[in-house]
């Protein structure tokens, strides 16, 4: 067992990131290239978040992670990648400069402990945060301070773009070798402080497959994949981009959902079809769609991953009147008190015209909840002591 001492300890948090140009195929599997670029807002860290500490001893003998409070294999691929490359990156600063291998602790094993302040059977991507926290805690530990794009990118693609707060813009770069492969802030957080994002946390009736597996699928079969990547990617890329510098809520909206429409083209145009949107997910579509052309104007904006959440934007304004019509399409089943998460949103009746122009039959417990947050920052380091996940003996606190 390690004594106090010996046991060098950094605790992190990182972010959720939502992307609005979706990432969907790589070019290089091991390196996790995509073959497009990609562009996300990363989500608050109050209402969501990864925790993670990475400690070093001369007295460990192996490494090794624990997940929520359970041992998981160190062994992943991923994983093992992702240390590889960090423990490259300590190694060539230490080639570079004078400091102390030792004080490094490159021969060190280390130990790893990450907790999601969300649950994970809801469906929410974890990865991203995890392995943007994982490379980030790691690069504290071991005194990198180069860029970490390549470190979080081979856990998970989109974990790259939660190592910036704001808007960010994983640039998919030419080299073969993925150097150019890049994440890069568009817009801090404080650029658009008006803009809200509302999860809408489905009932999922199954367990959808993974990205890795589908977009492997999807690149070798889906022709539509490839004109997409090839010829819509790149002009949509630049226009996401003046949306979100100009604060054009209604170009960014729209955008945003012709781009997760495309996306799910993509999967059902792959052989066998892949289908995440499940008749929640429809009926949330429609809604939003509805909800506008009520107002006459852009006013709200989903977006869906791999699965049948929707993450939805719209400005400070306009949440409390969606949330209300969400409420009526998909009225509370028994958690009526926790149906809203998160950011207080005041409550606020629907009027006659926008019920009628909704024209559903309410869906009860279509929603299980929603979480209403916010764009947040990045990557952050816990200097308190006490928000360590391992004790001073590197095993997992009780808690944790
Ligand atoms: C639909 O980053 O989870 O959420 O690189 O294989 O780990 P891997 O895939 P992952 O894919 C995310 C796909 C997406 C779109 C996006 O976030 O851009």
């Amino acid at each position: 067992m390690a004594s106090e001492k010996t046991v060098v300890a950094v605790t992190c948090t990182a972010p959720v990131n939502i992307a609005v140009i979706k990432y969907w195929g790589k070019r290089d599997e091991d390196l996790v290239l995509p073959i497009n670029s990609s562009l996300s807002v990363t989500l608050h860290q109050d209402q969501l978040r990864t925790t993670t500490t990475a400690a070093i001893s001369k007295d460990f003998t192996e490494d090794r992670i624990w997940l929520n409070g359970l041992e998981e294999d160190v062994g992943q691929p991923r994983l093992q990648a992702c240390l590889r490359e960090i423990r490259r990156l300590a190694r060539k600063r230490r080639s570079a400069g004078d400091e102390d291998p030792v004080a490094l602790g490159l021969s060190y094993k280390v130990h790893i402990a990450s907790v999601n302040n969300f649950p994970t059977a809801a469906g929410l991507a974890s990865s991203a945060a995890g392995y943007a926290c994982l490379a980030y805690t790691l690069a504290r530990v071991y005194g990198v301070e180069s860029d970490l794009s390549e470190v979080a990118r081979r856990g998970s693609g989109s974990a790259c773009r939660s190592l910036y707060g704001g808007f960010v813009e994983w640039q998919m770069g030419e080299r073969a070798d993925g150097k150019d492969s890049i994440a890069r802030q568009v817009a801090p957080e404080s650029h658009w402080p008006e803009l809200r994002v509302l999860i809408l946390v489905v009932s999922a009736e199954k367990k959808p497959m993974g990205s890795t597996t589908g977009m492997r699928t999807s690149v070798e079969t889906s022709p539509l994949l490839r004109f997409r990547a090839e010829s819509v990617v790149p002009a949509r890329m630049a226009e996401m981009t003046r949306c979100v510098q100009e604060r054009d809520f209604p170009g960014f909206a729209q955008l945003t959902m012709k781009d997760s429409n495309q996306f799910h083209a993509t999967c059902l145009d792959t052989f066998p079809p892949i289908s995440y949107l499940s008749d929640t997910s429809w009926r949330i579509v429609h809604l939003v769609h509805r909800f506008n052309a009520h107002h006459r104007q852009t006013q709200v904006a989903y977006t869906f991953d791999a699965g049948p959440n929707a993450v939805v934007f719209a400005l400070h304004d306009t949440v409390p009147e969606f949330v209300a019509a969400v409420r009526h399409c998909f009225p509370p089943e028994s958690n009526g008190d926790k149906f809203l998460k998160g950011l207080p949103v005041p409550p606020v009746p629907l009027s006659d015209e926008l019920k009628a122009a909704l024209d559903v039959d309410p869906t009860p417990g279509g929603i299980k909840y929603i979480i209403a947050t916010q764009v947040g920052p990045g990557p952050q380091i816990l200097e308190d002591p006490r928000a360590h996940l391992l004790g001073p003996d590197g095993l997992p606190k009780p808690a944790a």
